[in-house]
């Protein structure tokens, strides 16, 4: 291995190495660098997030930084009225009415890439807003957007932020049953979608996939298609279907005057996957969520105006709304949008990107860095990447080695990198080193920010030692968290709440919120995160549920009973493991594979398609019948299967073990 390996010399440096200093010249030019903010914080606390809501303009001033009367609904800034789309644009245009707020780069290298100015931004948006209101759109409704990487798809958001409408964005790579289950669960009456987009070169058809959802949805829906594609892909919109443009066009030059939003109002609702099969509505308000995007933008992602920063998420997912939308437009800075794959059409895209813009910051996955190392330093190196100040990764646990390979090949061992743990419902990032204060440990996330207060616990909710891997919680509600499931309250206390709090207690000492990870902390402080201890795989960075996964598979016809894990993968972190049982009189043969896949990708998406489909005549059970997906997870990661003696049906696993190998 070691000798095809391109970085053997860098291991030899920097293997050793556990610990790194933040780079001097980085802190002397840091927006926040003085250690004193964690004991300051902790003494001031909830005071200190006032900090963060003075990063915002407010229309009304709140009179309470904190109500916490009846937890664990928690309310932030009270009182306070503002609007997101001011915030991201208006107070920007005196200033930086013509610096960049977004530059879009599409996937074709031979098309032009946009640029919107702050003063371009907003004049689309005001129009679009204004297209909404004429379709009927009326504050408070929930607006569905099914739209790749394209300028449009913030434009709608900060449109809908602007009348005080929620939005809730739905993943492109998602299924129309997906797009659907959405919709209906949400009440939402409109839509805002587009023709296709490019994939690999590619011109992918959306539109099909978008109607196709909305045949299932059980109410009128009024919709808005992009024409992202041109003369490339023809298409017919169906009465209560409206081209974008045309839109746009009749309202042009039409000002909105923005919605007063009380702090506490909706902002967004972002469906995620849990343990039930049934995905969560995580609502999001505007006073909270967007003092915490702007704040941790800021002292996390070290950003300024005038920054070309580059977040390489899609918007579709939670890292894309704070970190390429609110944060980054909140205070003023570049944001950039790209629409395409790292290796299209050739495996240096980014690289090129962050040269041709002189990107400063870079914010992506691990997996994709993973993916970068396997390809080799040879793209990052033919480009100068002197123009980065920052690195950063989210999305799920990097190893050392990915690490220090992004710090030296990406970041020429001059840039920190935030390794920041957080959640869709967390709003923003809540574990990792402040860059300017903070040594670096590659494999650890770093201490919690500031104000917030971690614990790692046993099953009793007792702490444990450093060192000794345990469940994570959070004592201390912050401004960005969730405010609650949409239209459950009671799901979501027994969701995030009910495992390490008094329910009965209407003291807030008494409420924990747990995360569903699993973490250890070592005697500084430094907290690594080991992964979800729910039903909950990380695919990629991409959060997915067994359980929707599961009924995806057992909808296939001929398919009895399904169990799905997570095995162990070089760049996808967890790959998705079907073990299956075909129903009497059907075949486990390749056909039935395949339509296992499909019924996947249907339901779900081909992000979560299985890598493996095992057909086994039984599944490994515990006397009372549970499936023990423990043993399931240990095949598919060949280790050393944990204990089958509490087993009904012990003789099972070692047949499933040998069918996996083969
Ligand atoms: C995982 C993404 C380790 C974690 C922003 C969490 C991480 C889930 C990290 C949330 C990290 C995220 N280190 N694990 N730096 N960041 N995770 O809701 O398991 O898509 O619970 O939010 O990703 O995924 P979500």
């Amino acid at each position: 291995m070691a000798d095809e390996d391109p970085d053997v010399e860098l291991e030899a440096r920097l293997e050793e190495q556990e610990e790194f200093e933040p780079p001097e010249a980085f802190v002397e030019q840091a927006n926040v660098s003085d250690p004193e903010i964690y004991e300051e914080f902790e003494e001031t606390w909830p005071n200190c997030w006032r900090a963060a809501a003075e990063l915002l303009d407010w229309e009304d001033d709140y009179d309470q930084v904190l109500d916490d009367s009846n937890p664990p609904f928690y309310e932030w800034f009270t009182g306070g009225s503002l609007n997101a789309s001011t915030n991201c644009l208006d107070r920007h245009l005196e200033e930086r009415g013509d610096e960049a707020a977004i530059e879009w780069v599409g996937e074709p290298t031979d098309e032009a890439n946009r640029t919107y100015t702050y003063e371009e931004l907003h004049r689309e948006v005001n129009e679009f807003a204004a297209a909404l209101r004429d379709i009927g759109v009326e504050e408070d409704d929930v607006v569905t957007m099914y739209m790749p990487m394209i300028p449009e798809l913030p434009i709608a958001m900060l449109a809908c932020a602007r009348i005080g409408a929620p939005h809730s964005v739905v993943f492109a790579g998602f299924s129309a049953d997906a797009l659907a289950t959405r919709m209906n669960s949400a009440d939402s009456e409109y839509l805002v979608t587009c023709d296709g987009y490019y994939r690999r070169g590619d011109a992918l058809d959306h539109l099909d996939k978008a109607n196709e959802g909305l045949a299932d949805v059980e109410h009128d829906v009024e919709s808005v298609v992009v024409d992202r594609l041109g003369d490339e892909l023809e298409h017919s919109l169906a009465p209560n279907q409206h081209d974008y443009e045309e839109l746009v066009t009749e309202h042009a030059g039409a000002t909105v005057e923005p919605v007063d939003r009380d702090a506490e109002d909706m902002l967004f609702l972002m469906y995620t996957s849990g343990t039930t099969g049934q995905p969560k509505g995580v609502k999001h308000t505007t006073g909270g969520y967007l003092s915490w995007a702007a704040w941790t933008s800021q002292a996390v992602l070290d950003i300024k105006p005038e920054d070309t920063y580059f977040c390489s998420a899609d918007i579709g997912w939670i890292t894309g709304h704070t970190y390429i939308v609110y944060g980054p437009l909140a205070l003023g800075t570049t944001t950039m949008m790209y629409e395409g794959t790292p290796d299209h059409p050739e495996r240096d895209r980014l690289w090129e990107i962050i040269e041709e813009y002189e990107a400063t910051q870079l914010y992506t996955a691990p997996t994709a860095i993973r993916a970068f190392m396997k390809w080799g330093s040879e793209y990052p190196d033919a480009h100068d990447l002197s123009s980065l100040r920052l690195l950063g990764t989210v999305g799920e646990p990097i190893n050392p080695r990915a690490w220090k390979w992004y710090y030296k090949y990406i970041g020429g061992e001059e840039c920190p990198i935030v390794d920041t743990w957080w959640q869709t419902e967390t709003g923003g990032m809540m574990i990792t080193t402040l860059p300017g204060v903070k040594n670096m440990k590659p494999g650890s996330a770093g201490p919690p920010l500031p104000g917030l207060d971690v614990e790692i616990v046993d099953t009793n909710g007792d702490q444990v030692e450093p060192g000794r891997a345990g469940y994570l919680t959070v004592n201390k509600p912050w401004p960005g968290m969730l405010r609650t499931l949409y239209q459950n309250d009671e799901r979501y206390i027994e969701e995030y709440w009910e495992e390490y709090s008094d329910t009965d207690s209407d003291d807030p000492e008494d409420w924990v919120y747990f995360p569903e990870d699993g973490a250890k902390i070592d005697e500084d402080g430094y907290i690594t995160v080991l992964g979800r201890v729910d039903d909950v795989l990380n695919v990629s960075g991409h959060r997915l549920g067994t359980m929707e996964i599961e009924s995806a598979i057992v909808g296939v016809e001929g398919v009895a009973e399904a169990a799905v894990v997570g095995g162990e993968h070089e760049i996808k972190g967890e790959a998705v493991y079907a073990y299956v049982i075909t129903e009497d009189g059907y075949e486990g043969d390749d056909a039935l594979r395949q339509r296992i896949i499909e019924g996947v990708e249907d339901a779900i998406g081909p992000i979560a398609r299985p890598e493996q489909v095992v057909f086994t005549p039984e599944l490994p059970k515990t006397r009372s019948g549970k499936i023990m997906r423990r043993l399931l997870e240990d095949i598919a990661n060949e280790a050393e299967l944990g204990d089958t003696s509490t087993l009904r049906n012990p003789d099972v696993v070692e047949e499933i073990r040998t069918k996996v190998q083969d």
